[in-house]
């Protein structure tokens, strides 16, 4: 659809609209690259201060994904002002002022339109220097990927939607939404990380797909490296599927070949993740040592999970057990 807009033509835009990238990114005057994004969405979990924590620990991601520090942050808000809750929405904006606090970006306002669901999100501008950017082309032959969080954080709403999840799982993937990805990006800064992304909405493949199109290669996926939050495989056993698994499966299924069983496993491919990981394109010398800087920052449960090599670009092949 983007594709029908009025084409930008500028020397100015480093990442616009042609790229399936996490955020546009100007080139300004000082040489530095500004960074620009908005995301906002309807509530995941039930605690209003969580969600908004979760929320803005989401939308900050984007600026880490591109290699940025984001600087400022703007409020959207959609509230159903005629229920006069406004504890609620307190709640809600008191959760992300405390992860942009913690991003180090300063609020500079917002807007609030009157709906009938409660949306919430922020837009962000970051900042970095040109050649630091992570775009989704900055992928080489022969990288590997690291994954900085357990997956599953889909399966795990949707059964808390339906009353099913367990409060330790639930808890858990908070913790982890909550979670910002400044430190996982700092750490990538010491090494030589090019190409990078975040896990949203489209699933690991998903995302996965853009930075293989983007950088003209292929990926493989191994699936037993992957990191999975606590309960969510049980839930897929169970039947917990979400409409965005089936659609990212859908959408992918031309660039997608699975070898051997995946099992219950494949859930977790497809899953939309909220707030979750970096993937990181890391030269394989340096991979086993920022994997050790990750583990060491908090990020503990970050994974080696595929590679990218020469191929059919955005190709992906996953490999399950024989
Ligand atoms: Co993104
Ligand atoms: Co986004």
């Amino acid at each position: 659809m983007l594709s029908r807009l009025p084409r930008q033509v500028s020397e100015k835009i480093l990442v616009g609209l042609d790229t399936s990238d996490d955020a546009g990114v100007y080139l300004l005057d000082s040489g530095e690259a500004l960074i620009q994004t908005v995301d906002f969405f309807t509530p995941v979990v039930d605690d209003p201060f969580d969600y908004g924590q979760i929320a803005a620990a989401n939308s900050l991601s984007d600026v880490y994904a591109m290699g940025g520090r984001p600087v400022t942050a703007l409020n959207i808000v959609c509230f159903p002002t005629r229920d006069g809750d406004e504890a609620t929405l307190c709640e809600i904006l008191l959760g992300g002022a405390e992860k942009i606090a913690e991003s180090g970006a300063l609020l500079l306002g917002g807007h609030t339109v009157t709906d009938d669901e409660i949306k919430y999100g922020l837009s962000v501008s970051g900042l970095a220097p040109r050649d630091r950017l992570t775009p989704n082309s900055g992928g080489a032959e022969g990288d590997l990927l690291i994954l900085t969080k357990p997956l599953g954080a889909g399966i795990i709403t949707t059964a808390l939607k339906a009353g099913a999840a367990a409060g330790e799982h639930v808890a858990e993937a908070v913790r982890w939404m909550k979670q910002l990805n400044a430190g996982a990006a700092a750490a990538a800064a010491k090494f030589q990380v090019r190409g990078a992304t975040d896990i949203t909405g489209f699933g690991l493949l998903g995302h996965l797909h853009e930075v293989a199109a983007g950088s003209l290669l292929s990926a493989e996926i191994w699936l037993d490296q992957l990191p999975a939050l606590p309960g969510a495989l049980q839930y897929a056993a169970s039947g917990t599927g979400t409409a965005g698994a089936e659609a990212n499966r859908r959408f992918l299924e031309s660039h997608v070949r699975i070898q051997g069983d995946a099992g219950l496993e494949e859930a977790l491919l497809y899953d939309p993740q909220t707030s979750g990981g970096l993937l990181l394109c890391i030269r394989e010398p340096e991979a086993e040592n920022l994997l050790e800087e990750l583990k060491a920052t908090g990020h503990e449960q970050s994974s080696i999970i595929g590679c990218l090599r020469a191929g059919p670009a955005g190709s992906i092949c996953v490999t399950a057990r024989p």
